[in-house]
């Protein structure tokens, strides 16, 4: 039976990470927080975390501490698309090193799209023969605090490439949760790769009613072509690589059929997912305290 003692989250900083963190803590484990040098300070550490380095860019950074670990969180960073270079080593030294668990944090449908960097890297940990579980989690809810913000907080906007696109928005609260769960106990998650959704499927137009309801006071989502998109996203300063990637992420389900909603987020968490109007009402606050 694994029950992994000491946990190294990738990402500490990050959406995902930061909330993994505080799930993990209230259990008993002992979690390192990967922090890369030049980067962010994770915030509102649990007093129990330790910072450790960790730059994929630079595997010396974690070359020393990889063998004491029992497991890994591992993401991919929006902006590092090169797997030989930036994935192997670590895989190559969790291989050295034994590890016995790596959750990896991937993307829906990245099974079917081989041509982006989260396939790369779930086949490497296929072909690794380390232990390990794949997550493939359907639009985060908190896009909407992130690209998303601006015109929201200005405006009271939502201005995307999507049309009437449908979405399958999932609160990252959910997968935090469930990711501590596989962590913690992983026996009965080697080897699979569960495709994780929200509870509903939904056009930005359906999102904004429901975040208008919350707010009291409208929301209005103006659809517009994917390149008035990316030029806006590029004049914002968002780099060339980010800002084709969110167009695509976007545009591109308005010409597919849009996936079925998927049942293992609620089988893990042992709870419906978080739908989106209440992810709506936490973020009308949010929007609330950011107006003057
Ligand atoms: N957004 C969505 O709708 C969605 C949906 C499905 C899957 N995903 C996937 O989720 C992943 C992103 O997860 P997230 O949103 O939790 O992360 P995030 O908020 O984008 O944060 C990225 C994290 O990576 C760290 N990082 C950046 N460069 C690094 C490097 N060279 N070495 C080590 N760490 C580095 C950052 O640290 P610093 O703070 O120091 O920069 C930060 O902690 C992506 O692979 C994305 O494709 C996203």
């Amino acid at each position: 039976m694994l029950r992994p003692k000491k946990i190294l989250i990738t990402g500490a900083t990050g959406l995902v990470g930061s909330r993994l963190l505080r799930h993990l803590s209230m259990h008993p484990v002992k979690c390192y927080a990967g922090r890369r040098p030049a980067g962010r300070e994770p915030a509102d550490l649990p007093p129990s975390v330790e910072v450790v380095p960790f730059d994929f860019a630079e595997p010396d950074t974690y070359t020393s501490y990889l063998g004491q670990m029992d497991a890994v969180f591992l993401l991919r960073p929006p902006q590092l698309a090169d797997v030989a270079r930036y994935f192997e080593p670590l895989i190559h030294r969790a291989q050295d090193n034994r590890l016995k668990f790596i959750l990896f944090l991937s993307v829906q449908g990245a099974d079917k799209r081989r041509f982006i960097p989260h396939a790369g890297i779930e086949r490497l940990l296929r072909d690794s023969g380390l232990s390990h579980c794949i997550l493939q989690p359907s639009y985060f809810m908190q896009n909407f605090e992130q690209a998303l913000w601006p015109d929201l907080a200005e405006r009271r906007e939502i201005v995307l490439p999507a049309g009437r696109a449908r979405f399958l928005p999932i609160d990252v609260e959910d997968i935090a949760a469930l990711a501590a769960r596989i962590l913690l106990y992983p026996d009965a998650h080697i080897g699979q790769a569960y495709e994780l959704t929200g509870a509903e499927r939904l056009n930005f137009g359906e999102m904004a009613r429901q975040l208008s309801e919350a707010l009291g006071e409208p929301v209005t989502y103006r659809p517009v072509g994917p390149l008035p998109y990316y030029l806006r996203q590029r004049r914002r300063g968002m780099p060339p690589g980010q800002a084709l990637v969110m167009t695509l992420l976007h545009w591109l389900p308005r010409f597919t059929p849009t996936p079925a909603l998927s049942p293992v987020t609620e089988q893990i968490l042992g709870r419906p997912p978080t739908p989106f109007s209440v992810y709506a009402r936490r973020l009308a606050r949010r929007i609330r305290a950011a107006t003057p």
